[in-house]
C-alpha cells in the first residue's frame, strides 16, 4: 500500500487532500498543530500526528515519521494580513517559520528518503505571482520562496526520480479564505459579500473553487499521470493568473 504524509490536514486544502489520498488507497499520515481537527481523520482510519511545524523538535519528529513515504503534501500554512508598512520582522519570522522553514525542512528531510516514482507537492499561492493585496505582502513573499525551493529540490531529487511540484491556488473556499475575506473587507469598509463578489468578478471562471477541487489537482501532481512533470508552479486560479 502506498503511503502519504499531508501537513495542514486538519483544515481546508490539506484536509480535502488527506481524504482524497485515502480514497485513492493511500495509507495517510495526517499532520497538524490542531489535534481536535485531526480527530475525524483518525476516526476515518488515518494515522495522525499533532505537531507544531514551527517548532524544531516537533518538526524532527514529523520528518522521522515520514521516512520513505510515496507522497508528501506540504499544505500547512499561515497568513497574517496587515498594511504593508505595519508588517514587522516578527510577523515575517512567524509566517516564514511555517510557510518556508517547515516546508524546506520536510521537503529536504523526507524527500531524501522517498522511493523512485514518489512525489512532493508544495502549496504556494497565486500571490507568489501577483501583488493585488499588499496586506498579504509577507505571506506572498513566503509563497514566492516556495516556488524557488520547489525548483531547487526538483533538481536535487530528479536523479532519484522523486518529483517536486508546487500548486498556486487562487481563491479556494477554506477557513483561511474566510479569515482573509473578513479582514480585507473590514480594512476596505466593505461587507464580506461585497468583497467576495468583487474578487470573483476578476476571475475568468467567475467563482472560487472548493478544497475538494484543489485536492484533485494535488492528486494529479502526486499521481503517475504527471510522471514527466517536476519543478513546476501550476496555477489553480480559474484563470486569474495565466502565466
Ligand atoms: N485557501 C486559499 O484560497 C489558498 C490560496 C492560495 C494558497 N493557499 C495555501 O494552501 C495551504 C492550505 O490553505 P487552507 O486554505 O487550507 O488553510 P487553512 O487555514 O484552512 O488550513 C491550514 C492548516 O494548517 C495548519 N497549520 C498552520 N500552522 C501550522 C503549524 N505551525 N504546524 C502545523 N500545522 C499548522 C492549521 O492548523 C490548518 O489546519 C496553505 O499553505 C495556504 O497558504 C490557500
Amino acid at each position: 500500500m502506498k503511503t502519504a504524509l499531508v501537513t495542514g490536514a486538519a483544515s481546508g486544502i490539506g484536509n480535502a487532500t488527506a481524504l482524497r489520498l485515502q480514497r485513492e488507497g493511500y495509507d495517510v499520515l495526517a499532520v497538524d498543530r490542531d489535534p481536535a481537527g485531526l480527530g475525524p481523520l483518525e476516526e476515518s482510519g488515518m494515522r495522525v500526528l499533532a505537531a507544531d511545524l514551527s517548532d524544531d523538535e516537533a518538526r524532527a519528529a514529523v520528518i522521522e515519521a515520514g521516512r520513505g513515504v510515496d507522497a508528501l503534501v506540504n499544505s500547512a500554512g499561515i497568513i497574517r494580513l496587515k498594511p504593508i508598512l505595519e508588517l514587522t520582522v516578527s510577523d515575517l519570522r512567524d509566517i516564514y517559520a511555517v510557510n518556508v522553514e517547515a516546508l524546506w525542512d520536510l521537503t529536504s528531510g523526507i524527500g531524501r528518503t522517498m522511493p523512485s516514482g514518489s512525489a512532493i507537492v508544495n502549496l504556494s499561492s497565486s500571490s507568489a505571482k501577483l501583488a493585488s493585496t499588499t496586506e498579504a505582502a509577507a505571506y506572498a513573499s513566503s509563497k514566492a520562496a516556495v516556488l524557488s525551493i520547489t525548483r531547487s529540490f526538483a533538481y536535487a531529487f530528479g536523479a532519484s526520480n522523486v518529483r517536486v511540484n508546487a500548486l498556486c491556488p487562487g481563491i479556494i473556499d477554506t477557513p483561511m479564505q474566510d479569515q482573509v475575506l473578513a479582514k480585507a473587507a473590514a480594512a476596505r469598509g466593505l461587507t464580506v459579500e461585497q468583497l467576495s463578489e468583487e474578487r470573483t468578478r476578476s476571475v475568468p471562471l467567475r467563482r472560487a473553487a472548493s478544497a475538494d477541487e484543489c485536492a484533485g489537482a494535488i492528486y494529479f501532481l502526486v499521481s503517475d499521470e504527471s510522471s514527466y512533470m517536476t519543478g513546476q508552479a501550476i496555477n489553480f486560479t480559474g484563470g486569474l493568473v495565466m502565466y
